[in-house]
């Protein structure tokens, strides 16, 4: 793989999403048990937030399970909890050393009691680290958190708490798990698919899109850094002309 030139530490994303896709046929390439592609990617896990850390990414959020991903056999479903329940216990002190906040997004309670259990205690330990981000979507649905908002809102419209006029696109961000977030700046899919599989719908309104063949076991900090550093080539210009975007950087 040819070195990417050098990144702009300038303008390095401030939230980097990721839908990490291809397990399974990368472990159909490697002649493998789909779970051992599911394996193989916490190794990616691992080495992306790292590297997101040493690079200075404020926020990464990693589609580690959709709600569609219930719909997969029980075995494979029981495995990835597995997975991420051993990520959650045997990383946390790495995060903590790191400076890392886990958080999670989703219908975490429809998670595994013990994955429930390792994720607060995660959570918990690593609550006042203020190096980067990390979030976990898990059992996340980009549908299914726009529908919890707008019953939120309604409901608060009901009470009397806010009036109609108050809905604003502001607001209903505000009403999204990822209200504490910034919208992300860069979504990355591995896997060769060119879609977003109900992932951040809302927040991805201006997001820079960078899709890749690369299975997620084998992206790794250099495919990080190629990914930023086509991102860092393209001109965001948030519905502007390219000229008002070049006079307001000159
Ligand atoms: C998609 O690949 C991947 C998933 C549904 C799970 C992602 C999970 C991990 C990387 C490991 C656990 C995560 C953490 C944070 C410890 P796929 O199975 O759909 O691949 P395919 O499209 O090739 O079949």
């Amino acid at each position: 793989m040819a070195p990417s030139p050098p990144l702009d530490p300038a303008r390095i994303p401030r939230h980097i999403a990721i839908i990490m896709d291809g397990n399974g046929r990368w472990a159909q390439s490697h002649k493998l048990l789909r779970t051992l592609g599911h394996k193989a990617g916490v190794d990616s896990v691992l080495d992306i937030v790292r590297a997101s850390r040493l690079l200075g990414v404020e926020a990464l959020t990693l589609y580690a399970f959709s709600t569609e991903n219930w719909q997969r056999p029980a075995s494979e479903v029981t495995a990835l909890m597995g997975l991420l329940k051993t990520f959650l216990i045997r990383e946390l002190d790495d995060l903590t050393q790191n400076n890392i906040r886990l958080q999670a997004i989703g219908q975490l309670e429809a998670l595994p009691v013990e994955v429930r259990e390792a994720l607060a205690q995660a959570i918990g330990v690593s609550a006042a680290n203020t190096g980067m981000v990390f979030t976990l979507a898990l059992s996340y649905g980009s549908r299914g958190e726009i529908a919890g908002a707008v019953r939120q809102i309604v409901r608060r419209c009901l009470q009397g708490e806010l009036s109609v006029d108050d809905i604003t696109p502001e607001l209903i961000s505000a009403h999204l798990d990822t209200r504490d977030l910034p919208d992300p700046d860069l979504i990355i899919r591995t896997g060769g698919e060119s879609r977003l599989s109900n992932f951040l719908l809302w927040q991805a309104s201006y997001a820079e899109i960078y899709i890749t063949d690369t299975h997620w076991p084998d992206f790794r900090e250099p495919q990080l850094k190629l990914a930023i550093s086509d991102y860092q080539r393209r001109q965001r210009r948030f519905g502007r002309t390219g000229d008002q975007v070049v006079s307001q950087v000159g």
